[in-house]
C-alpha cells in the first residue's frame, strides 16, 4: 500500500521541512526531475535514500541549496570558475562539483573528497529549502538506473510506499537531469550534458570547456552513476534509430511479429496495427521536457521494443542523445551494469 500523499503545495511545505529535520525522506519537484531528498547533514536520514532507491552506496548524491547559502560551508574552496558560473545559472539546472567541507557525511558523497551542489529552481523547491534552512541530499526519485520521475504521479508509482511524502509541483520545466560542472580540478569539465549547454558555460567562462570525465593528466575520475551505460532505461528494450532507417527497420520489425512503440519526431509515417506512435516535439527544450513522460508511457504499453528515432547530432541535442543513448544500451535488463 502506498502511504505517501500526494501533498497540495502551499499547505505542505512546512510539513515537509518538519519531516526533514526529523529525519524522513520527501520526494519535492525541481524545474529538472523530481528528487528523493534528506536532510544532508544527517546520515541516518541519508541512508533512507540510499534504501529507498536500491542504489549503491559509492554512487555520490547531490546537495540541494537555497539560493542563500554560504557555499564556504559546503565546499572548502570555491575558485573564480564556480562563482561565475553559480551567478550566471542558479537558481536553474546546474549542479557543481567542488572540493567538500569535512562536516558533510560521508555517505553523501560516497567517501569522495568532492561533493555536488545545486541551488534548483523550483518554486516549491525553493520553499522548501528555505523553510529547511539547510542542504538537502537529493538523488532523482527513481529506483536505481531507472527514468527519472518528471511529475509526482511517477514517484508515487514507484516510490510511494517509501517516501513519507511527495510534494507535487507538477510537471517539470525542464525534464532531464541538471548539467554538471567538476570545477574541483585544474580545469572545469562537464561530467553530465543536460539544458545548461558546452556553450552557455563558455559564454560565461570565455574559455572552451572539456567533456566527459578527463584526460589521462588527471586523477582518476569521480564517479557519476549518471554516467554509466544502461542509467535511464524503461523495461521494455528501446532502439535508437536513425531517421533515414526509421521505415525499412519498422517495417522489418513488423514482419518479425513484433509490436512496437515509436518516439518519431513527425506524424506518423507507417500505419500498422503493430505499431502505437507518440510524435515528439520538434525542439530540444519541447523533447527534453517530455522525454520521460514518454518513455514510461511507451513502457506501459506491453510492447516487444520501444524505437526512438534519433534526433539530429547537435550540441543542442547533446543532453538529449546521452539520455537515449544510455536508455538504448541498458535496455531490456534491469541489473546495472
Ligand atoms: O537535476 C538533477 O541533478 C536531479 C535533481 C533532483 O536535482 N538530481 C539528480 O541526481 O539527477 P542523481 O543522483 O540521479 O544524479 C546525480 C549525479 C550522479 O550521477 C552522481 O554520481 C553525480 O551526480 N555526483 C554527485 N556527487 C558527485 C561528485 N562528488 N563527483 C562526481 N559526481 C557526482
Ligand atoms: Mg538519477
Amino acid at each position: 500500500m502506498n502511504r505517501a500523499m500526494i501533498s497540495e503545495p502551499s499547505s505542505q511545505i512546512q510539513r515537509a521541512a518538519a519531516l526533514l529535520r526529523a529525519g524522513e525522506v520527501v520526494a519535492f519537484p525541481t524545474e529538472t526531475v523530481y528528487g528523493l531528498g534528506a536532510d544532508a547533514l544527517n546520515p541516518a536520514a541519508v541512508a533512507k535514500v540510499f534504501a529507498a532507491k536500491g542504489r549503491p552506496a559509492d554512487h555520490p548524491l547531490i546537495v540541494h541549496l537555497p539560493l542563500n547559502a554560504d557555499l564556504a560551508m559546503w565546499a572548502r574552496e570555491v575558485p573564480p570558475v564556480a562563482e561565475k558560473l553559480a551567478l550566471a545559472f542558479w537558481p536553474g539546472p546546474l549542479t557543481l562539483i567542488l572540493a567538500r567541507q569535512k562536516r558533510i557525511p560521508d555517505i553523501v558523497t560516497g567517501g569522495q573528497d568532492t561533493v555536488g551542489l545545486r541551488v534548483p529552481d523550483h518554486p516549491l523547491a525553493r520553499q522548501l529549502l528555505a523553510a529547511f534552512a539547510g542542504g538537502i541530499a537529493a538523488p532523482s526519485a527513481n529506483r536505481f538506473g531507472r527514468i527519472s520521475p518528471t511529475t509526482a504521479e511517477h514517484v508515487r508509482q514507484e516510490l510511494g510506499d517509501r517516501v513519507a511524502l511527495i510534494l507535487d509541483g507538477g510537471p517539470c520545466a525542464v525534464g532531464i537531469e541538471s548539467t554538471i560542472v567538476d570545477v574541483s580540478r585544474r580545469s572545469p569539465r562537464i561530467l553530465r550534458p543536460g539544458a545548461v549547454t558546452a556553450r552557455d558555460i563558455e559564454d560565461v567562462l570565455g574559455v572552451p570547456i572539456g567533456q566527459g570525465p578527463g584526460g589521462a593528466d588527471e586523477e582518476e575520475a569521480p564517479r557519476v552513476s549518471g554516467s554509466l551505460p544502461g542509467h535511464y532505461a524503461p523495461h521494455t528494450p528501446l532502439a535508437l534509430i536513425g531517421r533515414s532507417r526509421l521505415p525499412e527497420e519498422l517495417h522489418a520489425r513488423v514482419a518479425q511479429g513484433l509490436k512496437l512503440a515509436v518516439l518519431g519526431r513527425e506524424a506518423q509515417r507507417i500505419v500498422d496495427g503493430r505499431i502505437y506512435w507518440q510524435r515528439a516535439l520538434t525542439d530540444p527544450a519541447g523533447y527534453a521536457h517530455d522525454l520521460y513522460a514518454h518513455l514510461r508511457a511507451m513502457d506501459a504499453l506491453g510492447v516487444d521494443l520501444i524505437v526512438v528515432e534519433a534526433p539530429p547530432e547537435e550540441l543542442a541535442w547533446l543532453a538529449v542523445c546521452d539520455r537515449l543513448a544510455r536508455a538504448a544500451s541498458g535496455s531490456g535488463s534491469d541489473e546495472e551494469p
